[in-house]
């Protein structure tokens, strides 16, 4: 079954959720890596400015169908807001799983379903996942909907 589980991780929680998602579905996983890795604080400063992007490597995403895994960061996601920015969602059916620690996710998560629509993506489901307890009952959601 075609389709592709795109992340990007800072401390490995996104990577855990995509890796398992990945499985479930079959789909291609595909790394987002800053051109450089920067430190926490760098991160942190960053975090704090809605739709400022940051340079990633280049990520060939074929496939219709995406789930996009990413975590929450402040106001902004710098490496997945840079890929927003050059169209790499835009007609594509999406599928996003925010991991958090657990301030303010929900509106962070209506943000991003927000912004993914303005580029172009199609959303199908928007998950919110505490560190990297992916719950059963997200997967199955996740499962059903990427049948469509
Ligand atoms: C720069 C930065 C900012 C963060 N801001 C928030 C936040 O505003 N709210 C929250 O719940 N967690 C916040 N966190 C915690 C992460 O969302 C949480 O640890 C997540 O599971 C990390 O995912 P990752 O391991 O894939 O990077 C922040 C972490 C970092 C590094």
């Amino acid at each position: 079954m075609s389709g592709s589980v795109l992340y990007f991780s800072y401390t490995g929680n996104s990577k855990k959720i995509a890796k398992t998602l990945a499985k479930e579905v079959k789909a291609k996983l595909i790394e987002v890596k800053p051109v450089l890795e920067l430190p926490y604080v760098f991160w942190l400063s960053l975090s704090f400015f809605p739709l400022l992007g940051f340079p990633v490597k280049d990520v060939e995403v074929k496939d219709y169908r995406v789930a996009v895994c990413f975590p929450k960061w402040t106001f902004n996601c710098p490496p997945i807001t840079e890929l927003l920015k050059r169209g790499v969602f835009r007609g594509k059916k999406v599928f996003l799983f925010i991991s958090y620690a657990g301030w303010r996710e929900k509106e962070y998560a209506d943000f991003y379903e927000k912004l993914f629509e303005s580029f172009g993506a199609k959303v199908q489901l928007v998950e919110l996942v505490k560190r990297d307890e992916l719950k059963s009952s997200q997967i199955v959601r996740f499962k059903n909907l990427w049948m469509l």
